[in-house]
């Protein structure tokens, strides 16, 4: 037998912490963690993409951790610190790695920029002066549709202090 809707049971409510604000949400564990963000606390930066953990459109940082928000179910982060886009700059202070895309111009379109700074500072975090090969292993999941992997990794190398790629190499 199945529960009409107005039978079902009420959803729990929980809180989710995100850039440093608490926000009441009801707890569905069906939904993801990117549909929360964008559809109930209005967090559009985090970006559609894909849907299935593919693009890396949608990531945000968990704990300082980035992660694919449409395949995170909202219900394992509640407790968790989430960062979005909107949260990384210190006022009117941009974080150095936003900086970074902007002193490279290491965007297009701009759609898979918050995803990939968001990787960006995830990366940087655990580990200030990566390796090329760490920095191509730590992006490999984030797509750009418009092909502008060389000046997203100069921004990289640039956040990290690294000298320029001379030869400008594919990424
Ligand atoms: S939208 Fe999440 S990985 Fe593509
Ligand atoms: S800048 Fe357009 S998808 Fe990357």
């Amino acid at each position: 037998m199945s529960l009409e809707p107005s039978q079902a049971l009420p959803r729990a409510a929980t809180q989710l912490r995100v850039n440093g604000t608490v926000h009441p949400i009801s707890l569905d564990r069906d939904r993801s963690l990117l549909y929360v963000l964008r559809e109930e606390l209005g967090l559009t930066g985090t970006k559609y993409g894909c849907g299935e953990g593919e693009c890396g459109a949608c990531k945000v940082l968990i704990d300082g951790v980035a992660v694919r928000s449409c395949v995170t179910p909202v219900g394992e982060v509640v407790g968790r610190s989430i960062t979005t886009i909107e949260g990384l700059a210190e006022g009117d202070r941009l974080h150095p790695v936003q900086q970074a895309f902007i002193d490279e111009g290491a965007f297009q379109c701009g759609f898979c920029t918050p995803g990939m700074i968001l990787a960006s500072v995830s990366l940087l975090a655990r580990n200030p002066r990566p390796s090329e090969g760490e920095i191509r292993a730590a992006m490999d999941g984030n797509l750009c549709r418009c092909g502008g992997y060389l000046r997203i990794f100069q921004a990289i190398r640039r956040a990290a202090q690294l000298p320029e790629k001379v030869d400008g190499g594919a990424p």
